[in-house]
């Protein structure tokens, strides 16, 4: 953090709200990490904070274990700037009062300004914010005055100039609040002063520096799955310290058509990085022959992943550094940082490396504070191709997980093929989506969709013969962030040309069905 002249600070109580905030105002090009929300006002002043953002959390401020915030944190002379729960811990801190309301308030509501106020400057007089609290400020402390209202909420804004302190029991840093980005900018541009420096350039330039003071004249390794991720990383790291990278491909002979050829054309003829690409399709296939429990393939898969890259790591010489993937979420949802408001641990995460006996490299992490948008947006900073950074999300065990039962090379080379189709179509269809409405992520654009090849077989009739044939599922949802998802609302005739392809072109199909579970109660894999 101390590399970053600009740095402002979100006090994280919980529940995932702080991670927005910090996006948002990485968005407006200035850098934001989280801290823990009960980080004392000493620790949080020796990293230096440009401004301090208290965001929303899940808990009521009188409830025994609510996280509290340090009163001498507002007392740093730094800008503070408080959301929800941050504007309620403020209001309490600061000798005001917080009470129940009657009813909470729950989604949209109209805020009607009062006053001058500096956080809300040129925003209209009436707007639509997004609300989504029980408890309510009462009475605002001493020197602050309220800044908006709305019907149910007195105190739905309120601001101590003076001091540098702002607050709002909305949630400006959700879209829904028409006028949010502007209040933020109000914040970090009028109040703090602070400049948008942090753009992708200045990223890749520092983290070319750090990468090259930190590896010197020395080598590194990098596991290089065609992922978005290990990409980017691999892409970063040779631009820092070129030939000293070399680059393992694991190729487990379970990724999509067209994936291992776009990594040795992008990685080795464009890109020209030493490639190291291990064909370890065979030694899968033995693995995975009859093995039928999803979470034993998905363990299998995994561990051997790492018994390959390790023989191969240990044939070159004098390799000190391992260069991985790991981004901020991942770092986040371990656990590994301390989170005072516990910003959940939904996810065990994907990078613990199991090291063999005696072996040992030191970590380059460059993407370990960066959100996923931002790594694709370095990604395309850093020449990489778009069909390689905007793919859509690929689970590491691959193809495996998505063939219910035996995984075997034929029904990987079927399964294949007919997600092939599903790709083409339906990447075809966002295209369409995309240039009628001219947003890459609009309501109805397909997140993620593929093929699944279930465990079972059906009758059919091809010309004049009776078939008994695999039945390939189509999967397409709607999704943000795959926490929850909806099938996708296809135009029949989308659906009816990928079932015509599929039958048509690949052999040994005769049936395709739609899925159409939401998740959840379903997942969106199928294993
Ligand atoms: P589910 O099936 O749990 O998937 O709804 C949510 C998202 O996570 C992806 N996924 C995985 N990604 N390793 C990964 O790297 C895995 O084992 C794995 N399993 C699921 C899935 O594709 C979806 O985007």
């Amino acid at each position: 953090m101390s590399s970053h002249s600009q740095f402002v600070a979100v006090l994280d109580f919980g529940a995932q709200y702080g991670q927005l905030i910090a996006r948002r105002v990485r968005e407006l090009r200035v850098y934001s990490e989280l801290v823990p929300g009960d980080i004392s006002a000493n620790e949080l002043a020796e990293l230096r904070p440009s401004a301090i953002i208290l965001s929303g959390g899940p808990a009521s401020v009188y409830a025994e274990d609510a996280p509290k915030v340090d009163p001498d944190v507002l007392g740093l002379g730094v800008p503070v700037l408080g959301f929800c729960y941050g504007h309620q811990l403020i209001a309490s801190a600061l000798g005001g009062t917080v009470g129940h309301t009657e009813v909470g308030e729950y989604g949209p509501a109209e805020l009607e300004r009062m006053g001058h106020s500096r956080l809300l400057h040129g925003t209209p007089g009436e707007q639509t914010v997004w609300m989504s609290h029980r408890d309510a400020v009462q009475q605002v402390p001493d020197g602050f005055v309220v800044t908006a209202q709305t019907p149910i909420c007195a105190v739905a804004a309120m601001e101590c100039d003076e001091r540098r302190i702002y607050s709002t029991q909305f949630h400006p840093e959700v879209r829904h609040s028409r006028y949010g980005m502007h209040m933020l900018e109000n914040f970090l541009f009028g109040v703090c002063r602070l400049e948008p420096t942090w753009t992708m350039d200045s990223i890749i330039d520092q983290k070319v520096a750090e990468i090259r003071a930190k590896v010197g004249d020395k080598k590194v390794i990098l596991a290089l799955s065609g992922g978005v991720d290990s990409s980017v990383v691999a892409a970063l790291v040779h631009r820092a310290v070129g030939d000293q990278l070399t680059c393992v491909f694991v190729n487990h002979g379970m990724l999509r058509a067209g994936e291992p050829e776009m990594v040795e054309e992008v990685f080795r003829r464009q890109f020209n990085v030493p490639l190291v690409h291990v064909h370890a399709e065979g030694r899968y296939a033995r693995l995975l022959a009859g093995v039928t429990d999803p979470e034993e393939k998905r363990r299998r898969i995994g561990s051997e992943f790492w018994k390959v890259f390790f023989e191969e790591a240990q044939k070159l010489d004098g390799v000190e550094f391992l260069a991985q993937g790991t981004i901020y979420p991942d770092v986040i949802e371990s656990g590994a940082r301390k989170t005072g408001g516990k910003a959940s641990t939904i996810k065990s995460h994907h990078n613990l490396i199991p090291f063999p006996e005696g072996v040992r490299f030191d970590l380059i992490e460059p993407l370990d504070h960066f959100f996923k948008d931002e790594v694709r947006e370095l990604g395309v900073a850093l020449g990489l191709p778009e069909a390689m950074v905007y793919r859509q999300p690929f689970p590491g065990p691959g193809l495996a997980i998505r063939i219910i039962g035996e995984v075997t090379p034929q029904k990987l080379d079927l399964l294949r093929a007919a997600d092939q189709v599903v790709r083409e179509e339906l990447d075809a269809y966002n295209e369409r989506l995309f240039r009628q409405t001219g947003e890459r992520n609009s309501e109805h654009t397909c997140w993620q969709y593929f093929a699944v090849l279930p465990d079972m077989r059906s009758v059919g009739v091809m010309g004049d013969e009776r078939t008994y044939g695999r039945c390939v599922v189509v999967r397409a949802v709607e999704s943000s962030d795959a926490m929850t998802a909806d099938w996708a609302k296809l135009p029949y005739e989308v659906i009816g040309r990928i079932s015509s392809r599929i039958v048509g072109e690949v052999p040994g199909v005769n049936r395709v069905a739609y899925d159409v579970t939401p998740k959840p109660p379903a997942t969106i894999e199928w294993e």
